[in-house]
């Protein structure tokens, strides 16, 4: 049975597609088949860190909805891009990644004549069962829209990432009232670009007390980030960090209490 686990924030440039990229690149290098769908369909970017550049880019998830293709098609199979010269997955791991389109056109015409949202759902199922997959990461549009409803309701794992900022505690609190409406079984909060000066038990039992939810992690804000500029996975160029390291311990949450299958109860083999 796979685990679909969605990544959202109430707020842009949170870490979201960092985040999503570096927890699905751990998870498949421990073995396991994963895939991340980007579902930021105004803002795609999460095919950056993986180096899927426009020229090895035929189709997208713009495609699949418009129903110009079947979704296979926009499957793009990120572990052998990454394993150049190197074996980080494992035999068993893989890791596929279906992107958005960065085309302006394509962009524009989908936020002007949206999409039938049941065939982005009929989308995630194919893909479960197609890829065999384990794991299937939602990389969401930051807010509240159709999309990121559609993914909380068929998740299983929500992840809200926010930053130590006001205008991220508000919107965090909204969407965590969405989730808790929507019964997401699993949610957990992860905090990101925290300055290191902090006091990060502090903060994290803050944080837990505000929203009666747990923190899976506080990620620091850390100078090696911005140097990477979102070009490779952090956790593979630096596998030592202390970001690193945070990004482990989610992901170990994100994996823990195996649920009794997926909500939709996707078969994945
Ligand atoms: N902990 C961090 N420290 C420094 N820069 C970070 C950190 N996390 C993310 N960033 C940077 O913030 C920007 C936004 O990250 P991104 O993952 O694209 O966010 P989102 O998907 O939420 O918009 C990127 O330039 C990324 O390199
Ligand atoms: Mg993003």
């Amino acid at each position: 049975m796979a685990k679909i686990v969605s990544i959202h924030s109430f707020r842009g440039g949170t870490g979201k597609s960092n985040v999503t990229a570096n927890l699905a690149t751990w998870i498949a290098k421990s073995g396991y088949r994963v895939g991340i769908v980007d579902t930021d369909i105004q803002s795609p970017g999460i095919h950056v860190p993986f180096k899927l550049d426009e020229t090895q880019v035929k189709y997208t998830l713009n495609d699949y909805l418009w129903g110009r293709c079947s979704i296979d098609a926009a499957v793009y199979d990120v572990s052998a891009v990454l394993s150049t010269g190197r074996s980080w997955f494992g035999n068993r791991g893989k890791l596929y990644l279906i992107p958005s389109s960065i085309k302006t056109g394509e962009i524009s015409r989908i936020l002007r004549e949206g999409y039938d949202a049941r065939s982005l759902n009929d989308g995630f199922r194919a893909l479960i069962q197609k890829l065999q997959l384990d794991y299937l990461f939602i990389d969401t549009h930051p807010g509240i829209n159709e999309e990121t409803l559609l993914s909380v309701i068929i998740s299983d794992v929500l992840v809200v990432i926010l930053r130590p900022d006001k205008q991220d505690y508000q919107g965090t609190a909204v969407t965590i009232d969405v989730a808790r409406k929507l019964e997401v079984p699993k949610m957990l909060l992860v905090v990101n670009k925290a300055l290191p000066s902090l006091n990060f038990e502090a903060l994290r039992q803050q944080i837990q007390t505000s929203y009666q939810a747990p923190v899976a992690g506080i990620l620091p804000v850390c100078e090696e980030m911005f140097q990477l500029a979102s070009s490779d996975i952090f956790c593979l160029r630096h596998p030592d960090h202390a970001w690193s390291k945070e990004i482990h311990a989610i992901a170990a949450q994100v994996q823990a209490n195996q649920s009794s299958g997926s909500r939709l109860a996707y078969q994945s083999r």
